[in-house]
This record gives C-alpha cells, structure tokens and sequence, in this order.
C-alpha cells in the first residue's frame, strides 16, 4: 500500500503532533476509533495528532475508504494521515500503537479460542514495534484475547519496558459501572473506584468491594445475592450477549474504552478515582510476573501504577486466582512464541 501524508497543517502556534499508530484501522472498532481520536477526544483539543493507519494488504482499498473520509472530515487537529500495510513501516516513530487488529470471535466462542488465530499476529507486531517504534511508546492491546496477545508483543520487543504494554480491561470496567448505575438508580458519574482483576475472558473478576456511589460504599447500595448472581455474571458474558444481539462484536464500545484507557494512560486518572488496566504482574496481591493482569491503577506523568494495599476477602481471592489460573494457561500455550 502507498503511504500517503495528508496536506492537513496544524496551526503554528499548536504542540507537535504526537503520532498514533492504529492496527485494524479499516476494521470495525478501528472506524470508531480513529475519528474521534483525530476529532481530539482522546488527547485533548489542544493537541494535534498524527495517524498512522496499518492493514493487511486485502484491506487497503478499505482503508483507502476510511482515509478519504478521515480527510473529508477536515480534522482541526488532524496533523498527518499515512497508510500502510507493513507493520514495520506504520510503527515508525510513533508514540502510541494501539493494537486492534485480530479477527473477533464469533457465537458460541470464548476469546481463548482465538489464541492460535491471532498470537501470530502479536509476535510480528511487537518485533515490528521493537524495531520502529519510539522509544517511550505507549502500546494498548485490544484485540482479543488480549491480555495474552500483550504478553507475546512485549515479550517480542525487548528493548521497549514492558511497563508501556497494557491489554484493555476498560471496556469491562465500563460496563460495570452502567450496570451499578442501573441498579442504584445514578449515573455512571456517581460511581469510583470499580477494580476489574485479572483476564478480559469470562473469569475475569469485577469487584466493588471498594466501589463507592456518591461517596459510599456501593455494597450499601446493592444485596450480595445481586451482585454475586447477577452482576458479576452480566459483566464476565457482556461481550457475548453484544455478540448474540449484533451478530458482532462490540465495536464503538470497545473504541470508547481504548480512548478512555489512553487518556487515562497519557494525562492522569481524575483525582480520588482510579481505572482498570491490565498491566505486568509484579508480585502486588500476590499475582506473580509473567503474565498481564488487570489491576486497579492509578496513572500519573505516562506511568501506570497499581493502586497497594486493598484487602481482599477469601471470595474475591479465590476468583483472582481462578483467572490468574487461566492467564497462565493461556501462556503456556503460546510459549513458543515467548522466547
Ligand atoms: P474486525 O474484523 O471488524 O476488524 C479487524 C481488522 O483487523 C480487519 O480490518 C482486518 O483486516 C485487520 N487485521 C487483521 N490482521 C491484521 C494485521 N496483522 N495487521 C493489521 N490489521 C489486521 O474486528 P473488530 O470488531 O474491529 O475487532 C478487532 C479485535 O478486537 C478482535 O480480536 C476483537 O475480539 C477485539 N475486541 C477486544 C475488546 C476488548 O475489550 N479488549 C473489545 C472488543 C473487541
Ligand atoms: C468484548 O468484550 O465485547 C470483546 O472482547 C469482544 C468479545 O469477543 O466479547
């Protein structure tokens, strides 16, 4: 595919562009997402973005499609348009690589399934931002499973610090809040602190043990029996009851999360709250390293930290060891691709 630069200028008086590359761009989470990137909803509207918009090569009349639009759209904050269909060449220099393509599951599948289907994907991926990408470069991982395809694309690009990987647990953080909200009779707004541990598969655990509604505890808010047998239930199969009502996958849900997750990422989580990331395990709530585990963090100055010394009851510990069980089984499977 030609690369091509769009004649978009950013105003003089405007920051340099920070350089964005999306994978899967022609895909459907990767049309939600690159519009309102370049419409400035994850950085900011100040800051001028450029876009580097990678596929495989069957898609690049597709992309050439989105491309057109992108332009037509006459972004403000649209500094630069590139496609290409080397991964190799659309990492190059970027700043933020978010890594959406892979083929989504269908009916009837647990994301796990999809392991041999995309692993592949991931280890050229991260070979390809090892040698392209920006040093500092901040890497989200979506496409499924993606907690796992984030393991094989750092571990594949050594010389950049895992701690710039994460795989995205925001989307389920997200739910759960709507599901509180629903529930309470709030908003969304009224609620912090929501944690989602571990893997973004159906063990993964959404805790509210330290979720507040307006300043209180949630469990004020809602009975065990709710929680336990409803709640937790609806926020593991969401992604498969979206699935039985499209016909496919979550897509502009799921582009919202990966803005939100990298706003978070890049300008701080607000104060007072924290988000959902699934980042290395390093040992905090004795998940051991080797696997990337959603954790309740906090972001600060790029850096993403896990929020320390939560307690966690015997039901919570037995569910963040259910999924961290199934984390390491997935990477035992792949283990070839981790060398
Ligand atoms: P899609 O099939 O609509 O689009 C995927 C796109 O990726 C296609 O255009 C395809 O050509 C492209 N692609 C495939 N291999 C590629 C490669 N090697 N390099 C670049 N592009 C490539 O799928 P979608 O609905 O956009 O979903 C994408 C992925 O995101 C799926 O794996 C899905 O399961 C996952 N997903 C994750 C979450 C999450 O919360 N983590 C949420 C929703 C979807
Ligand atoms: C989701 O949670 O919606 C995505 O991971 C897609 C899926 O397969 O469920």
């Amino acid at each position: 595919m030609r690369a091509r630069f769009s004649s978009l200028n950013p105003g003089d008086t405007m920051t340099d562009p920070v350089r964005i590359a999306i994978t899967g761009a022609a895909g459907n989470i990767g049309y939600a997402l690159a519009f309102r990137i370049a419409a400035g909803n994850m950085l900011g509207p100040d800051q001028p973005v450029s876009l580097q918009l990678i596929e495989i090569p069957a898609a690049a009349q597709a992309l050439e499609g989105v491309m057109m639009e992108l332009s037509d759209c006459a972004f403000p904050l649209l500094a630069g348009l590139q496609g290409f269909d080397s991964a190799e060449e659309g990492f190059k220099d970027v700043d933020i690589a978010m890594l959406v393509g892979a083929r989504p599951r269908g009916a009837g599948m647990e994301r796990k399934d999809l392991l041999l289907a995309n692993a592949e994907i991931f280890s050229a991926q991260g070979r390809a931002l090892n040698t392209a990408a920006a040093r500092g470069c901040k890497v989200l991982v979506v496409g499924n499973p993606a907690n796992t395809n984030a393991l094989i694309a750092s571990t594949n690009a050594p010389d950049l610090p895992p701690e710039n990987f994460a795989a995205m647990t925001r989307l389920d953080h997200n739910r759960s809040l709507a599901q509180l909200a629903l529930r309470c009779g709030g908003h969304v707004n009224d609620f912090q602190r929501m944690i989602i541990w571990g893997n973004h598969s159906s063990t993964q655990f959404p805790d509210i043990a330290h979720a507040t509604f307006r300043g209180k505890p949630v469990t004020e808010s809602v009975d065990k029996g709710w929680y336990r047998e409803t709640f937790i239930p609806a926020v593991q199969k969401r992604g498969a009851a979206i699935i039985k009502a499209r016909g496919a996958s979550s897509a502009a849900s799921a582009a919202s999360a990966a803005i939100d997750t990298v706003r978070d990422w890049m300008l701080g989580t607000p104060e007072g709250d924290w988000t959902s990331m699934a980042i290395p395990a390093d040992g905090s709530y004795r998940i051991e390293p080797g696997v990337f585990y959603s954790h309740p963090v906090t972001c600060r100055d790029g850096k993403a930290e896990i929020v320390q010394g939560l307690g966690c009851d015997a039901f919570a510990r037995e569910r963040m060891e259910a999924t961290d069980a199934e984390l390491r089984e997935e990477r035992d499977g792949v283990s070839d691709l981790l060398d």
